[in-house]
């Protein structure tokens, strides 16, 4: 399907083989590590699982470009494979990445720890401040790295303004566009090169699968490719399938989450026993104003800070009955999080205070659940 399509359309028909496969409806699951060679070809033409091109491979890359409007797209094993491997494909020893503060930890401990090991340098940055890009500028700078929605805050960077800085000094913009999804947000209409998503969260969207992808110019994506093909970290085609199952309902799953996270956001805003919500489609979030400017929806995401501290926030999560204690996001089911307690934990509790992540702070991942039971599970739970 190469012409343009409304988003819901191509989730649902983009990639889909034509003719059909044995006229299957649904593309089938293409559980083979290796094809035969089809007669006298050379070793570009290889067909092997490891390599991301079986069918099971191929329908997803068509689909994925197709929804985030790229020129290519590729999965692979999980989001922090598609990070490395793009990042490595663009990093060379004694190159500098610019990064927007407050990324997902296993990618910022991938640049402190294993991109500085191997000589690639970086500088983080707030996310609004083109004077401090300016500033962490080096002739060597060649990534400019960034999430559509910081976690567990949810700040909202200048986002275009940082893809147009970027572009201005030769370097790649890559954006991790998992909190958004293409439903909300589309990094490369607003001038992105490469996009990253960790797919084991909203693109699947089931809980069930661990899968990554990458998107942008097929040169970058090809780039990305040859270092995945070394390193080894390609999509089992099973997961393939399970991937394009979930892929398919995309749309309706993020905006029904966004709607609930809304309700819930403005449930516990006004209750009183919850001292700060943190929400991009409340205006009281700092970002309020950007965000509805560049994002279609808000997202299915927010935390916030229940009055009475960390033993106020573990009777919370103590009673809550409909959500779930586990990290991860972008299910079916309400997932809750103290990230004092998981993500953030690493962090000395001086640093994290003043990042804004106060020690009860509870991150929420909203499901699929009808909003009344949510809002109503939530207060039973705050009870003093
Ligand atoms: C924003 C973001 N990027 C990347 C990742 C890494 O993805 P994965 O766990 O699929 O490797 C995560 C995982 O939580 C994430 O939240």
């Amino acid at each position: 399907m190469k012409e343009k399509r409304g988003l819901e359309t191509m989730l649902v028909h983009a990639g889909e083989p034509r003719p059909r496969i044995a006229r299957a409806v649904v593309t089938p699951i293409f559980q083979s590590s290796t094809f035969a060679m089809d007669g006298d070809v050379g070793h570009q033409d290889l067909q092997y699982a490891r390599l991301s091109n079986t069918p099971s491979h191929q329908a997803l890359h068509e689909k994925l470009a197709a929804v985030e409007g790229g020129e290519a797209a590729l999965v692979t094993a999980s989001g922090m494979a598609a990070i490395s491997s793009v990042l490595l494909s663009l990093l060379r020893p004694g190159d500098h990445v610019v990064a927007v503060e407050g990324l997902y930890g296993t990618t910022h401990d991938l640049l402190v720890h294993d991109l500085s090991e191997l000589g690639i340098e970086h500088t983080f940055v707030a996310g609004d401040d083109p004077g401090a890009w300016e500033r962490a500028w080096r002739p060597r700078t060649k990534v400019f790295y960034t999430e559509t929605m910081t976690n567990p805050l949810l700040r909202v960077a200048d986002l275009p303004g940082i893809a147009a800085f970027a572009r201005a000094r030769g370097a790649t913009s890559v954006i991790d566009n998992t909190f958004a999804s293409p439903v909300q947000f589309r990094p490369i209409g607003h001038g992105f090169d490469v996009v990253v998503h960790s797919a084991t969260k909203y693109l699947n969207g089931h809980s069930d699968v661990i899968a990554g992808a990458v998107i942008g110019r097929a040169s970058l994506v090809a780039s990305a490719k040859r270092k995945l093909d070394r390193l080894g970290g390609s999509l089992d085609p099973h997961a393939c399938f399970l991937l394009h199952r979930g892929l398919r309902t995309l749309s309706i799953r993020v905006r029904h989450q966004a709607q609930t996270a809304a309700a819930l956001a403005r449930a516990l805003e006004a209750h009183p026993g919850v001292a700060r919500v943190h929400h991009p489609g409340l205006p009281s979030h700092a970002d309020h104003d950007r965000a509805r400017a560049l994002l279609t929806g808000f997202g299915g995401m927010l935390s916030f800070e229940p009055r009475g501290g960390l033993e106020a926030a573990s009777r919370f999560l103590g009673r809550l009955v409909l959500g779930v204690d586990a990290p991860s996001l972008g299910g079916p089911e309400t997932l809750v999080t103290l990230p004092s307690r998981t993500s953030h934990k690493g962090l000395d509790p001086v640093v994290r205070r003043s990042l804004g992540i106060a020690d009860e702070l509870v991150r929420v991942s909203v499901g699929l659940e009808t909003a009344e039971d949510l809002v109503a599970d939530f207060a039973q739970a705050l009870e003093p």
